[in-house]
């Protein structure tokens, strides 16, 4: 055996002993400790990660890995994703956990899991966070650095919609996202919880250029 195909091997063994662990933590720290419970947890670790693992080591990282490492970053990450994406619902919607237990399906899952698979069809959008260092502010650094990173994202990675939100009292980010071409689209009560109180927020948005021509 050679010893690349070894060391996959070997990595595979350490994948699947991590996903049954996960699997059984999992479903303990959900409070379901029947033996039942605790074999569908083991049995869809175990599935998850063989299915995952191979299809890593074996195939991306195999007969794919020129034509994924000729995509940019982006679009590389978006067909990992939609691979992992198709094996995960691909897993959970089968309910092949309580299949192979032998135990009644749920059907209350579905609904969520076709809720997953639409949404992750028809986005391609990222929240952008941004800060700078106390000393830097005022300089203008923020701005070129944020223009720059909107400008590659919508360019090179071609990205549809880029949001950022902030504190209304925040009024140096509303300049710095209103200078570069961000737009208001309304306004979040109890948005996001910073320093354990939840905070309103302003919601604004960008969307590439390039998706706008003729509208
Ligand atoms: C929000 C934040 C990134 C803004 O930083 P900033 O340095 O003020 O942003 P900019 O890079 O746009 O700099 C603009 C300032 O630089 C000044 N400036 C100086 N030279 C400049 C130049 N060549 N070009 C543009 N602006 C210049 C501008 O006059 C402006 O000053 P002013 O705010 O006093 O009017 C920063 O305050 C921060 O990190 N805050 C904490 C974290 C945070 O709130 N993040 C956002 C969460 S939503």
């Amino acid at each position: 055996m050679n010893a690349r195909l070894e060391r996959k091997l070997r990595f595979l063994a350490i994948i699947m002993v991590a996903g049954t662990v996960a699997g059984l933590v999992l479903n303990l720290a959900q409070g379901r400790t029947s033996y039942s419970s605790m074999f569908v947890g083991i049995t869809y670790g175990l599935l998850m990660c063989v299915a995952i693992g191979c299809t890593e080591l074996f195939i991306l990282d195999g007969p794919m890995q020129g034509w994924l490492g000729r995509l940019s970053f982006t679009k590389n990450l978006m067909v990992r994703s939609a691979i992992y994406a198709v094996i995960i619902v691909a897993v959970q919607s089968s309910q092949s956990g309580e299949v192979i237990a032998g135990l009644p399906r749920e059907t209350s899952g579905q609904d969520f899991w076709h809720g997953f698979i639409l949404s992750a069809g028809i986005a391609v959008l990222m929240n952008l966070g941004f800060s700078i260092a106390r000393r830097f502010e005022g300089k203008g650094l923020m701005r070129e650095a944020l223009i720059a990173a909107t400008n590659f994202m919508f360019e090179r990675e071609g990205l549809h919609r880029i949001m950022a939100n902030f504190r209304p009292e925040n009024i140096r980010s509303e300049r710095l996202l209103t200078s570069i071409g961000f737009r208001r689209e309304g306004f979040a009560r109890s948005y996001l919880q910073i320093n354990g109180r939840w905070a309103d927020h302003v919601l604004t948005s960008m969307i590439n250029p390039a998706d706008l021509d003729g509208l």
